[in-house]
């Protein structure tokens, strides 16, 4: 999808070359950390990588962290395509294991990194144990409005899981009633913050599509949190002043927001491809 929020002149400029083209602002500074190559947005040594990534991630004995407000979370892979970074909580629950007592991190970023940072629409985070009186039921007299499926993900099927069968009896009624459901599912868009102790959850699952095609059963689901790091993947500017094709990348990882005010602060042209 392709948004002309403002134009005078279009360019049509291929992606890959444009990838390797970084603002003057900001430094590529390659490195590894086990496996995991680190590259432009992202970066483990000061004065790398976009400021939005800063102070972000960490190398620790070639394990690669990744530390918000709400913990610390090893990543297990960073995929530069999708922009995205899939992150793992040793204390949130799969199919194999449910891990209650509020142990988990949940996710929660600073106010300021909201913006670059946000799981994927695809993901779905699987509320488990949250009290009658969990915000997240609140206003929703009679059901429970807010569970639902993500992506075709969600807690029907989940409960399906052979870790629930040393749980016990499961709950996933849509009629209030007979007590919140055992398990509820939700979008981040819905939440805005995954935190099990306002929540007033017990724990929590998050599992993500990587696949267009469903895959069937939760256990071939992919277990872990899939963070995008922001939605605009190029924006394009082309400086209205010039008169040649003077177009350049203006940040490649700038946010909805910041475009907005960067449109009303410069005359320039801004394409930006999703
Ligand atoms: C989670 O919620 C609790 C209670 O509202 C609050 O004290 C805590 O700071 C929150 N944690 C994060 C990471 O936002
Ligand atoms: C890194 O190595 C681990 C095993 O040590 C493997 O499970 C993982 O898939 C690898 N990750 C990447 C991005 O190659
Ligand atoms: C979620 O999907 C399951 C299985 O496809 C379906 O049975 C269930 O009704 C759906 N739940 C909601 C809340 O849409």
């Amino acid at each position: 999808m392709v948004h002309l929020l403002f134009t005078t002149t279009l360019f049509i400029a291929s992606l890959p070359l444009l990838a390797h083209t970084y603002p003057n602002h900001v430094k590529a500074c390659r490195s590894y950390c086990g496996n995991i190559t680190l590259d432009y947005p992202f970066a483990l040594q000061p004065g790398c990588g976009h400021p939005g990534f800063r102070d972000l991630l960490f190398c620790i004995n070639d394990v690669l962290m990744f530390h918000i407000p709400s913990g610390s979370y090893r990543v297990l892979n960073i995929d530069y395509a999708y922009q995205s970074l899939t992150l793992h909580d040793p204390y949130m629950s799969t199919c194999d294991s449910i891990v209650l007592g509020g142990r988990g991190n949940g996710f929660a970023v600073e106010h300021w990194r909201a913006s670059y940072l946000t799981p994927a629409s695809d993901n779905v985070f699987m509320l488990i144990g949250c009290s009658a009186e969990s915000p997240l039921f609140q206003g929703f007299p009679g059901k429970h409005l807010p569970c639902q499926n993500v992506s075709g993900l969600g807690c029907e099927e989940y409960l399906g899981c052979p870790a629930w069968d040393v749980i016990g009896p499961k709950r996933v009624g849509t009629v209030y009633g007979s007590g919140p459901p055992e398990c509820c599912a939700v979008g981040f868009d819905a939440i805005r913050a995954v935190n099990l102790t306002r929540l007033e959850c017990q724990g929590y699952s998050s599992a993500y599509n990587v696949a267009p095609v469903r895959i069937s059963g939760p256990d071939g689901w992919s277990y872990g949190i899939r963070v995008r790091s922001c939605n605009a993947l190029i924006i394009l500017s082309t400086n209205m002043a010039s008169s040649g094709h003077n177009s350049r990348v203006l940040d490649l990882y700038d946010c909805l927001d910041d475009i907005q005010s960067k449109l009303k602060a410069s005359h320039t042209a801004v394409m930006i491809m999703f």
